[in-house]
């Protein structure tokens, strides 16, 4: 049902990383716009990393996480700080790996299908800009590799845009 979407995904995940960080670096180069590079990191993670059923961003906006650029089914606009998976990585200050979405308490359903979440910050000079959530309907589909290589993917789309 959710096969895998590029030969990419064949490879070992530091690999398949390595690859996605040069992909991203080539895809922003030669544009700061933040919200133009958020959409195209949002597409290139959804169509290469298997079994996602959302990929996108939530940007702090007025003390609040409000919906991003992103791909997948339309999802919730506004999250309060400590709410949810994405307010609560904002207000820990760290990314978060939710093996399985129904064990954890606030998680907040956007899809009915997720059932794994990944949720990293977006950090500019020690400020959470927002964070790069991504949702899987496959039970324990993150690990460290993951969240490494969402982490660095993230500090690149940072680097490479403008402050909204
Ligand atoms: N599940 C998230 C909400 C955003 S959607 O997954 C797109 C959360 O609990 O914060």
């Amino acid at each position: 049902m959710f096969a895998l979407k590029d030969a990419a995904t064949d490879l070992p995940k530091p690999e398949l990383y390595r690859d996605l960080a040069a992909q991203l670096e080539a895809l922003l180069a030669g544009e700061r716009d933040f919200v133009a590079n958020a959409a195209n990191a949002s597409a290139l993670l959804f169509h290469t990393l298997a079994d996602l059923n959302w990929a996108g961003f939530y940007l702090m906006r007025g003390g609040e996480l409000v919906l991003g650029p992103f791909q997948g089914k339309p999802a919730c606009v506004r999250i309060p700080v400590g709410r949810g998976v994405c307010g609560s990585a904002v207000a820990e200050r760290r990314s978060i790996n939710v093996p399985d979405v129904h064990a954890f308490p606030g998680h907040i359903a956007c899809d009915g299908a997720s059932r794994a979440e990944l949720v990293v910050p977006l950090v500019r000079d020690g400020a959470i800009l927002g964070v790069l959530d991504l949702d899987s309907p496959v039970p324990n589909r993150f690990d460290e590799e993951d969240r490494a290589g969402c982490e660095r993917l993230a500090a690149i789309l940072i680097g490479a845009s403008d402050p909204l």
